[in-house]
């Protein structure tokens, strides 16, 4: 595999299958995880900011319908008041050093809730030492370090709910290969780049595939620095639609993101939903990636979601590693 060059966001964007893989939690953490489920564990709080929030809303779509245990995902410097004790905080911050995430870390352990953190660095893991934590390797921009992210949180998780760790070397084998094959489907990454250059996309998915249309809005925004939303159904079924009229056609995108997943009544209100808004002139896209389960589904489509902001970034002729504006407000804020 060739080296990754951390001052170009598309070489760390195709390493995303190698990420993916390349961070272990250890068998002490594992034991740890498995102990306090042991002692009636009451909720797993996941808190971040940004590209370090996103893998743990992925996480929360993929096991919510599974576990009973309750996982919510927290982007603030505050924590609900049911979070108590008997909850596992995992504190999420690439840099280790996000106000908010240090704050709401922080406001966890006065309450006695069992801490966890997940950084590369910073304050954020001096506090929180061996198997509580996990150090992820350094130089990324975090919201490249997604699959470094997601893999940790998901097996920690999947310990304090009691399941099977999910094994991605096969995952990760399959988005190795599927990057030389976009061209045949869905297409490649520079075409759909292309169909965005001049307009504003409204990435809409449903169910495990909501965060997937988060993360690419995200990263557009991110990488090419251009308006870009994002929306879910049935949701949107109960008020976006009512802004999807002839007259902002040549504005707005809507980018459907389909899932092999979807029982009979999702796949009749994404078909009817494209067809009111083909009706008021708009051009939908569908996006779909055949896949064989959600976990892929959801890693194969940001992977090629990403891919697509990085062409974007250079349609648009913008570096995607800068991120000045996060940074000027963040040393505002000082
Ligand atoms: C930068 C990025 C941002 C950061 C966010 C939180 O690549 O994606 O959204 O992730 O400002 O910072 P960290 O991740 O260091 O906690």
């Amino acid at each position: 595999m060739d080296q990754i060059d951390m001052n170009d966001m598309q070489s760390m964007v195709k390493a995303f299958p190698k990420m993916l893989v390349s961070v272990q939690i250890s068998k002490e953490t594992q034991d740890m995880c498995i102990k306090l489920r042991e002692d009636d564990l009451g909720g797993i709080c996941i808190i971040g900011m940004g590209g370090s929030s996103i893998a743990g809303q992925y996480v929360q779509a993929l096991l919510q319908d599974s576990v009973t245990t309750p996982i919510i995902n927290v982007h603030d410097s505050i924590i609900p008041s049911y979070v108590d004790k008997s909850w596992v905080i995992i504190a999420v911050s690439y840099s280790g050093n996000t106000e908010e995430t240090l704050a709401s870390h922080e406001e966890a352990k006065k309450r006695g809730c069992h801490p966890f953190a997940i950084a590369s660095g910073g304050k954020l893991l001096s506090g929180v030492k061996g198997k509580n934590s996990i150090i992820l390797p350094a130089n990324y921009q975090p919201r490249a370090a997604f699959p470094l992210m997601f893999s940790t949180i998901l097996h920690v998780v999947e310990c304090l709910t009691g399941r099977e760790l999910t094994d991605l070397k096969v995952i990760s084998e399959t988005l190795r290969k599927k990057q030389t094959q976009w061209e045949e489907s869905p297409m490649a990454p520079n075409t759909m780049a292309e169909d965005l250059q001049y307009i504003i996309p409204v990435f809409i998915g449903s169910r495990h595939l909501i965060p997937v249309a988060y993360r690419a809005k995200c990263q557009i925004n991110e990488n090419a620095k251009t308006v870009a939303f994002s929306s879910e159904i049935p949701e949107a079924n109960h008020n976006e639609i009512e802004s999807f009229v002839g007259e902002n056609e040549h504005e707005i995108l809507p980018v459907f993101l389909r899932s092999n997943f979807e029982d009979d009544r999702m796949k009749q209100r994404f078909d009817i939903t494209a067809q009111i808004y083909e009706d008021e002139g708009f051009a939908p896209l569908k996006l779909g990636i055949k896949s064989n389960s959600r976990i892929e589904e959801m890693l194969m489509m940001t992977y090629y979601l990403d891919m697509v902001s990085v062409e974007l970034a250079e349609l648009r002729g913008v570096n995607p590693i800068s991120v000045d504006r996060i940074m000027k407000l963040k040393s505002s804020l000082k």
